[in-house]
């Protein structure tokens, strides 16, 4: 396999220099200045990768995730071992600037073949690489592992995805509320809003939503600076009865949606798996991906950020409406959600459940339609419609554990979260696996 490279860095850099003396399948064919050139020339398509020696400090998630894109594998190469770190976090492969250029090729070679692998992975899994492009450059995926880089086998937190059809089914009001839940009962938790159409966790929990905390985390996770102090840092507070919750909100205008760009995302998963015990996703509803079509493979996708978390999440809740427009929009929602994360099974909740909208025993009327026009599957919880708790809890700009502990909404969904309620025994929190 021939391996066309571009390089940016003095040739007379001893790895580079050396490099370009080998002979084998790997040949320097483009000497570059400057990153900006380096773009340029990935995206003509003549080299397959890119050797960054001068201007690694320069290289940002959202770089490797645009030569990804073109078909380009990247490989830096520091002194710096704070750099280092920084390009492990942004999973972009590494190595001493010393490195010998028999194994600089090497790697280069596994980086290439990592590349190809994710790109096949995309055709067949439906949306894997769509979602993280920048997967290829996993530390697992390509070369030895850096020394000092961060041991992914550290504590990892669960995450649980709340999704929904468009409608306002109640998608942000179930993730609010589990957050709370398991924050109360002593868990560690982060709550992330990621609707890129409209956010509502922040005006819900009375928070000011001016500092956008998921499109800061996203970009400091895009220079590899997403460390758990930052994230503490800008992740708002909530305080429910003595413990925290922490909050990313969302973006304030629907227009950012393109500062939530993969990698990053992907960057700020992995923080907040480090950091918490659980992390709830309140996710946007739409899981198109017509920008596939466009022939711009750069163009950001505005329902990435839904898909990756969609596939990341170790459960997703459904939420549909229990009514007549509600249920059926479910039920192709799950149907679009099925073509794009093929395997997922969602846990299926039906929201505001009233007898007013489906006749006498709302729950046995919903299990015979669902078990006639449904999917298949169970479904996992029915909460009751309750719009004084709901009204309240939004007018205060708070949990329903706090605004309307003992009714019904609240008890449903503490019973969801694993928290019980009933009694003044609270339970120890067991997240559900998928
Ligand atoms: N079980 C419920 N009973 C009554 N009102 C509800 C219930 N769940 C949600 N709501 C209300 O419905 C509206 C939409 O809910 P929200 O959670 O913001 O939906 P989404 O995030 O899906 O757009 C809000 O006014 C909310 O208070
Ligand atoms: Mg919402």
């Amino acid at each position: 396999m021939n391996i066309p490279v571009a390089t940016v860095g003095a040739a007379t850099a001893g790895a580079l220099d050396g490099l370009e003396r080998l002979q084998g399948p790997v040949t320097v064919v483009r000497r570059c200045t400057e990153l900006t050139e380096l773009v340029a020339v990935s995206q003509s398509g003549i080299v397959r990768a890119a050797v960054v020696a001068d201007e690694a400090g320069d290289l940002t998630a959202a770089l490797a995730e645009r030569l990804a894109a073109a078909g380009v594998a990247l490989v830096a190469l520091t002194d710096d071992s704070s750099l280092r770190l920084r390009l492990d976090a942004m999973r972009i492969v590494n190595a001493p600037g010393s490195v010998d250029p028999g194994a600089l090729a090497d790697l280069i070679a596994v980086a290439v073949q990592a590349l190809e692998q994710a790109g096949d992975g995309a055709g067949t899994a439906g949306g894997n690489a769509l979602a993280d492009p920048a997967a290829a450059f996993g530390p697992g995926a390509a070369g030895p592992e850096p020394e000092g880089a961060a041991e992914p086998e550290g504590r990892r937190g669960v995450v649980t995805a709340v999704w929904g059809p468009a409608g306002a089914p109640g998608r942000t009001t179930l993730a609010v509320n589990l957050a709370a839940e398991a924050a109360a009962a002593g868990a560690r938790v982060l709550l992330i809003d990621a609707d890129t159409y409209g956010s509502s966790v922040a005006v819900s929990l009375g928070l000011l939503d001016e500092s956008a905390g998921l499109a800061q985390a996203c970009r400091l996770a895009d220079q590899g600076m997403l460390d758990d102090a930052a994230l503490h840092r800008i992740s708002a507070s909530v305080s429910l009865r003595g413990h925290r919750l922490a909050v990313l909100t969302g973006i304030t205008r629907s227009d950012r949606w393109v500062e939530l760009r993969p990698a990053a995302l992907s960057g700020v998963l992995e923080a907040a798996r480090r950091v918490a015990d659980l992390t709830i996703v309140d996710c946007g509803f739409s899981l198109e991906t017509d920008e596939e079509l466009s022939f711009d493979t750069m163009a950001p996708r505005r329902n990435a950020s839904t898909l990756l978390m969609l596939e990341a999440a170790d459960t997703v809740y459904a939420v549909g409406a229990a009514d007549s427009v509600g249920v059926p929009r479910l039920v192709r929602a799950l149907s679009d959600l099925a073509d794009a994360v093929p395997g997922l099974e969602p846990r299926v909740v039906l929201n505001k459940v009233r007898a007013s909208s489906v006749g006498r025993e709302p729950r046995s009327q919903l299990r015979g339609a669902w078990e006639r026009f449904g999917p298949g599957g169970e479904i996992a919880a029915f909460l009751p419609a309750d719009y004084d708790a709901a009204d309240a809890s939004l007018l205060s700009g708070t949990a329903l554990l706090e605004t309307a502990p003992a009714s019904a909404l609240r008890t449903s969904i503490a019973e969801l979260a694993g928290v019980q309620v009933a009694g003044r025994r609270r339970g120890a929190l067991r997240p559900r696996a998928k």
